[in-house]
């Protein structure tokens, strides 16, 4: 790993993903044709780690995934793109899968069955608590066991690491956690869950804000982002449009993007553009940790699209 960068460390899930692609979703009861099939890594750690690390950003994993078929390819699939796997651990039993739709309009909906991801244990977490402490940022998301987030929160706060968490998919969380997020990333419908449905995003992140966060970014896909920090600061960066097939880990390409540009010293608006040039590049191409696009890409993109 570089020396010379703090790394990012992931402490999430690993899936694989097993995507249908169908004309719309179907209907509660509903069967539809599909049009193809897929089995593509994913889970939304894995997918921000990956993420970070086609950008040329130093990133290790902290997660587990089964003995099974699966388990094996996810770890590689991890390695190629350049994530220290350390700290990724195989375990008996079933590793994550996430049975995915995606609509020929790029819409999708998720099932995720944790196995692995569900024995990430608050233990796991203090077993790689130098590598956290090590870290420039630590990522996480709301796919481990809840008492796990809460530990590498506590644990961060401790060491004074910066954690970006993106409460996917959205729970209840205990309020004193609010207070050690630097970043706090909900799309539409989980902020809804933690401010109620409806509201603009201005109110929204004012609310949150109010809770402790250090910053706010609202991802509103099509739309943009709405970044907000706690002292006052506030803008919409607005998406790059494009022809989306697949948005299948858009939002993590975002996190993880928006973390590399972060700890190279941009501003968060900075950061949300070239996060947000990543993924409109995502949502081009089909799967998850498949879909990220490396620096060059998102230089290219950012140039054509000044
Ligand atoms: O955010 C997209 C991801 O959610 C998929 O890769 C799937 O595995 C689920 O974790």
């Amino acid at each position: 790993m570089d020396a010379s960068r703090k790394p990012i460390v992931v402490v999430g899930s690993i899936n694989m993903d097993l995507v249908a692609r169908t004309p719309t979703i179907p209907l509660a009861g509903q069967t539809l044709i599909g049009t193809g099939f897929d089995t593509t890594p994913g889970g939304k750690g894995a997918n921000q780690a990956v993420a970070a690390a086609r950008l040329g950003y130093p990133v290790a994993m902290v997660g587990r995934v089964g003995e099974d078929v699966f388990g094996q390819a996810l770890v590689d699939n991890l390695a190629a793109a350049g994530v220290d796997t350390d700290a990724v651990e195989r375990v008996p039993g079933p590793s994550g899968v996430a049975p995915i739709l995606v609509a020929d309009n790029g819409e999708n909906s998720i099932v995720v069955v944790p196995g692995a991801n569900g024995l990430v244990t608050p233990g796991v977490v203090d077993s790689h608590a130098a590598l956290l402490r090590s870290a420039g940022m630590v990522l996480c998301q709301l796919e481990l066991p809840l008492e796990t987030v809460v530990r590498t929160l506590a644990l961060c706060a401790g060491a004074g690491v910066p954690v970006m968490l993106d409460p996917a998919p959205a729970a209840p969380l205990p309020e004193a956690i609010f207070a050690q997020v630097a970043w706090f990333t909900p799309n539409e419908t989980e902020a809804a869950l933690y401010v109620g449905p409806g509201l603009p995003p201005e109110d929204a992140a004012r609310q949150l804000l109010a809770r402790g966060l250090q910053g706010v970014v609202l991802k509103r896909g099509g739309e943009g982002a709405y970044v907000a920090l706690a002292d006052g600061r506030a803008a919409w960066v607005p998406a790059f449009k494009v022809q989306a097939i697949d948005t299948v880990g858009a939002g993590d390409c975002f996190n993880g993007a928006f973390a590399v540009a972060l700890l190279e010293g941009h501003d968060p608006f900075a950061a949300a553009r070239f996060a947000s040039a990543a993924a409109a590049i995502s949502v081009t191409r089909r799967g998850a940790q498949a879909s990220m696009p490396t620096r060059a890409e998102v230089e290219a993109f950012l140039a054509e699209h000044a």
